[in-house]
Parts: structure tokens; C-alpha cells; sequence
């Protein structure tokens, strides 16, 4: 089955092209295409993420990318195309509110085949409501005009299936995936702990109570006045005095709820106690902030790894996966690569490729795969609707 997958759920404008076949025990993926344009210069001047500008880019960049993609698939093919003044009729209703887009839409696809694909996935949820809107609408109108069938698509599902898969290149795999699966997923907008039971069947083991991971490292980035997403800048302080061996920071942080019994995180605390260090401190030196960098990742992975390792222990987990923004960062990946090896032995780790850990649309055509084959919701393509707030458990 070739699926063409659509991303616009945050700041990435991303469509895939994938070959897949398998079940849900021994999956195999081929990456057609794949193209992707990042907004992040642009909201790095305003120091995050604003909806109604990352909504305008991806109705900006909509098109273009989807011709890479094809392209690169080697799936376009100039040809005139007429399209039936009722279908014309439909796709200007649903593109109406997107600017621009429905004029560039109509002309790239009268001047191309209908490409030889079998199914359309899209993200429908959780991320930024107006961001994910165009893509949805984006993608119905190309389900009318080329009459595909149109998967809706969990953004924190294609993060767990694309951590579970082992990549080669171009081909990705999923196979021999030890059951329960448990899934740590930390993003700009998610700290949770989830547990796959059985396949795309979700329970929630724990969750923040209050500032998702990738927030508190994004804020306390800008207390130390570094450009937005703060994740790798801190993680560009605190790389280099570890390598120097520096294990004991000048800066205490605190462990939030890290002696609860329960499998919730908190993370705002984290963030005071940095404010009330720069207060207390004022400005710091560069050795300063990254020692400050260095305990403040420390802290995050502790806490993370103390709360999943107690989430392995309450559910019995064969298999755990990272997702996310936040499992790319280096010293994360360390201590949840050394706590398995030593504690953990019989629990398999699986960390995304660096490649997928953030937002992208392969991971969206593997979940839209997976989706097709239980066939668990169909949903007409008109009852499809962007939830910002969308919850697998
Ligand atoms: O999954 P993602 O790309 O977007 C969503 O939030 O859905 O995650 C973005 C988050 C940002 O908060 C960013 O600072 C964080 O992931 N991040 C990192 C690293 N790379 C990205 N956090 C820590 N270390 C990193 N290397
Ligand atoms: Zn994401």
C-alpha cells in the first residue's frame, strides 16, 4: 500500500511518500519521498511557536512541498487534468478560509496525473488547532480531487510506531516487538507515560501535572537569553563540561515528585528554581549557565528515568520506546540507554532515529499504515476534524 502523509501539527511543514506492507506483528516501510520545511527561523523572533503564523507557512508551503515530495517518489507526472465543476465546487467550500492556498492548489493539480498512491494520511491531533486545520483541509480537497480514502492520524501515535521501528536508509522496520509496550513520550506539548497493551490500544500510566518537558526546557532556554527551541541549545551548554567529567554542578535543582508514588511529573517547580537562581544570582557567567544547563538536564533526565522506571515496574513492560521533540537529547538518551543495560536487562529500548525524533511525515504514513490495517475508526473524509487536544489514552 503507497500512502502519501501529511504533517502540519506544529512548526514543520512535512509530506511523506511511503511503500508499505506487513502486519501489524512485521511491518516493512520504504520512503518514497519525503519533504519537509522547517518554520523555526521564523518563529525563533517571536521565541516560540505563534498558531496563526505557523497556519500562514504551511498554507504558503503546502504545495511546494507536496511536488518534492512526489518528485522525489518520482510520482509527478505533468498532464492536464480536467476537474468536474461539482468537485471544483466542493474543494473551493473547504479551501475558502486558507488564503491562497485553494488558487495553488488548483493549478498544481490540473497540471498533474493522479499520482499512483492508495490512501492519504493526515495528522488530525494533538498540536496547534489552526496548524492542524490547513492540513486537514489541504488534504481533503486532494482525497476529492484524486479519490483517495483519507486516514486521520494521532500525532503521538506516529512518534511511539516510528520509535519502534529500526531504520536503514530508506527502509524502516518494525518487527519482534516484545509486548506491553511502554511508551515515554516528552515533546513541547507532552510528558506522558503510556502502555500499549495490544496493538494502537492505548492506557495512560502518567502524565505532567503541569509544564510538559520540552516547555520547561524551552523557557528556562530563554531565562539564559537562548534563541527558541531551547532543548538543543541547552543541551549545547551542558555536552561539552560533561565530557570534561564535571559531575557535580555549582547548582542544586530540585527532583520534582520524584519520591511520589505515583507515575505523574511536574515540571514548573523546575522552572522557578531557575528563575529564583538568576535572581538571587543576577547575571552569570558563561561557565555559570552551563553548569546551570548541566543540572537542569540532570534533573529532567532523573526525574524521567525515576518515573519510567517505576511505570516498567507497575506494568510489567517488554518493550520501552522514546517519542518526541525532547528524546533527541543527548543526555537523555545516555542515562535511559545505561539504566536499561544495568536494571533492566529483560526490557527492550527502542530510541528513535535521530531523523524522525521530530515532527515529520514518515511517522505519519507508518501510523496511517498501522490504522488501515485494524481498520479501527473509518471515518467519512468530511467527519474528520482537527482536536488540538486529542488523547490517545
Ligand atoms: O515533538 P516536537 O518536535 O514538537 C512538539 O512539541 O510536538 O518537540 C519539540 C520540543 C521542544 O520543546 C524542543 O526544545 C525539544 O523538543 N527538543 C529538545 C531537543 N531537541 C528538541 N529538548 C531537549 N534536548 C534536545 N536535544
Ligand atoms: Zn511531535
Amino acid at each position: 500500500m503507497r500512502i502519501l502523509a501529511i504533517e502540519t501539527s506544529c512548526d514543520e511543514t512535512a509530506i511523506a511518500v511511503v511503500e508499505a506492507e506487513g502486519t501489524l506483528e512485521k511491518a516493512n516501510f520504504r520512503v518514497l519521498g519525503n519533504a519537509l520545511v522547517s518554520q523555526i527561523d521564523i518563529h525563533r523572533e517571536f521565541g516560540g511557536v505563534f498558531p496563526a503564523v505557523a497556519k500562514r507557512e504551511h498554507a504558503k508551503n503546502l504545495v511546494p512541498i507536496l511536488e518534492a515530495a512526489l518528485e522525489e517518489a518520482e510520482l509527478l507526472h505533468e498532464d492536464a487534468q480536467v476537474i468536474p465543476e461539482d468537485v471544483r465546487a466542493k474543494i473551493s467550500e473547504i479551501l475558502a478560509r486558507e488564503g491562497d492556498l485553494a488558487q495553488a492548489f488548483f493549478a498544481f493539480v490540473s497540471e498533474c496525473e493522479v499520482p499512483e498512491i492508495d490512501a492519504i494520511a493526515v495528522t488530525n491531533g494533538p498540536g496547534l488547532e489552526p496548524a492542524l486545520w490547513v492540513g486537514i483541509t489541504f488534504a481533503k480537497a486532494l482525497a476529492l480531487v484524486w479519490n483517495k480514502p483519507l486516514i486521520p492520524v494521532d500525532h503521538m501515535e506516529g512518534h511511539i510506531l516510528s520509535g519502534l521501528a529500526s531504520i536503514n536508509d530508506k527502509t524502516l522496520e518494525i518487527k519482534n516487538v516484545a509486548s506491553p509496550i511502554l511508551a515515554l513520550l516528552i515533546s513541547g506539548g507532552h510528558t506522558e507515560l503510556v502502555l500499549m497493551r495490544e496493538w494502537l490500544q492505548y492506557e495512560l500510566i502518567g502524565q505532567t501535572r503541569d509544564d510538559a518537558v520540552g516547555e520547561a526546557f524551552d523557557k528556562v532556554a530563554r531565562m539564559l537569553a537562548l534563541p527558541y527551541p531551547g532543548g538543543p541549545e541547552i543541551s549545547r551548554l551542558a555536552e561539552p563540561l560533561r565530557a570534561l567529567g564535571c559531575e557535580t554542578p555549582k547548582f542544586t535543582l530540585p527532583r520534582p515528585m520524584i519520591h511520589d508514588p505515583s507515575c505523574d511529573f511536574s515540571f514548573a517547580g523546575l522552572k522557578t528554581a531557575v528563575l529564583y537562581i538568576l535572581k538571587e544570582r543576577g547575571q552569570l557567567s558563561d561557565e555559570e549557565k552551563s553548569e546551570l544547563a548541566l543540572e537542569f538536564e540532570n534533573a529532567c533526565a532523573e526525574v524521567l528515568w525515576a518515573k519510567t522506571a517505576r511505570a516498567i515496574e507497575k506494568t510489567g513492560a517488554q518493550t520501552l520506546v522514546l517519542g518526541g521533540g525532547v528524546s533527541n537529547n543527548t543526555h537523555i538518551r545516555r542515562v535511559f540507554t545505561k539504566e536499561i543495560a544495568e536494571n533492566y536487562s529483560n526490557v527492550v529500548l527502542r530510541l528513535p532515529a535521530p531523523e524522525l525524533t521530530t515532527d515529520n511525515a514518515v511517522m505519519i504514513a507508518l501510523a496511517g499504515y498501522f490504522r488501515s490495517t485494524t481498520n479501527l475508526e473509518a471515518q467519512p473524509p468530511n467527519e474528520i476534524r482537527a482536536n488540538g487536544n486529542q488523547r490517545l489514552a
